[in-house]
């Protein structure tokens, strides 16, 4: 084990740091951020992965090298690649410019790298560290790590409701529920995410936008998952112009006479069934680490059912809608017992003006 000194610690922070200025588009690759030092251990570089097909943090930190780095030392949050992606190895770059120390904070959960690249720096002779920061590291790579392991998209379900825990009236308006501050606070959250899902009632219902509001360019994946396709040959969904939309349906109950409502910009893929998981692996494999699920009662319950949620955001208004009726945020989840409820943990509090904004991580 290496010392874990306060000056290890501020490179691999720093390397953090860099790592979480891709958090909006690096997807479907991780964040990363990478920081060299001479052999005296004066900073010289640092870079980080801005987007897919540019260069690796630890490549970019190598094009910006104001000194010679042999005999110094790398802070990377993650492993180093060790394959030919869109960019070449960055194991080979290490190797080469003479480096003898890298602290890595994690391991690559990606198979063609995960383990193999710490092994090929320990046979180059280089001294690998691994280990520092990584509770941080973890937590800024959670939804690729997630997407990598489990072939699933990382789910975040949002909603928006009132004191009374009522996220519509029964005739389904529920515009506005949350204030301005809340609603705009939405449109950045998107931008965090890389597609966003509703089911076909919220399309029919609330047709919404589902933008960031031009935060994000491109705009999140736009995904409606429908059971019927009943869907109206009107929609904002349809605008392709700004956002790109999907729509999913179960081709063993959707009448596909719909078809037709839906325009040609839209892309429309079938599944066999209705079960949620098959979306999240969907969007999985379309390389999208993170989504933002903001549907109603039926999917949402779908969806927490199949293991697709693992974060919520909730907004809550201090207004009453009141009425048995009124909608709820979930349906039933057929618990008897108080210990099958499902428990959230790590809740994060905020004030949006008059409204409460809660964030809070599923246990599975
Ligand atoms: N306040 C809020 O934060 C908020 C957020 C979202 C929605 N809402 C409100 O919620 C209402 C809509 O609720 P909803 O429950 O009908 O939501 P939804 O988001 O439309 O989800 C249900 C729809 O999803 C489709 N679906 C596909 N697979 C499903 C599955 N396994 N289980 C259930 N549905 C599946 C079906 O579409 P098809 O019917 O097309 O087959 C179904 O009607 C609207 O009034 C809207 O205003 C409120
Ligand atoms: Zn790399």
């Amino acid at each position: 084990m290496f010392e874990k000194n306060v000056s290890h610690t501020k490179w691999m922070k720093r390397a953090i740091f860099l790592a979480s200025l891709g958090k909006n588009t690096t997807s479907p690759n991780p964040r990363v951020g990478a920081v060299i030092l001479d052999k005296n251990g004066n900073l010289i570089s640092e870079g980080f992965h801005y987007k897919s097909g540019m260069p690796h943090a630890e490549a970019m930190a190598f094009n910006n090298l104001k000194k010679d780095a042999k005999g110094g030392s790398m802070y990377v949050n993650l492993e180093p690649c060790c394959h030919q992606g869109k960019t070449p190895p960055c194991v080979d770059k290490v190797i080469s410019s003479g480096i003898t120390k890298v602290y890595i904070s994690i391991q690559d959960p990606d198979k063609r790298v995960s383990g193999k690249g710490i092994k090929l720096l320990k046979e180059a002779g280089i001294q690998v560290h691994l280990g520092l920061c990584k509770k941080e590291s973890l937590n800024l790579n959670k939804a690729f790590i997630h997407r990598n392991i489990n072939r699933k998209a990382f789910g975040v379900l949002k909603w928006a409701m009132s004191i009374d825990g009522r996220i519509a009236l029964r005739n389904g308006k529920s515009k506005w529920i949350t204030n301005e501050e809340s609603r705009s606070l939405v449109h950045s959250l998107r931008a965090e995410f890389d597609a966003i899902i509703i089911g076909g009632n919220t399309l029919r219902k609330d047709n919404p936008l589902l933008t960031t509001r031009g935060l994000k360019k491109p705009e999140p994946l736009r995904v409606v998952f429908t059971k019927s396709l009943d869907l109206p040959s009107k929609s904002n969904l349809w605008d392709c112009s700004n956002a790109k939309t999907i729509v999913i349906y179960d081709s063993s109950k959707a009448n596909e006479t719909y078809l037709k409502r839906i325009p040609k910009c839209v892309e429309v893929e079938k599944v066999s069934s209705d079960n949620p998981e098959l979306i999240s692996k969907i969007l999985a494999k379309r390389g999208c680490n993170k989504v933002l699920w903001e549907c109603g009662p039926g999917l949402a319950t779908a969806a927490i059912k199949t293991n697709c949620i693992q974060e919520i955001i909730t907004f809550i208004a201090p207004k009453i809608l009141g009425g048995e009726n009124s909608m709820n945020p979930f349906g039933d989840f057929e618990f008897r017992e108080m210990n099958e409820i499902i428990k959230l943990s790590d809740p994060q509090v905020r004030l949006m003006g008059s409204d409460i904004c809660i964030k809070s991580a599923f246990q599975n």
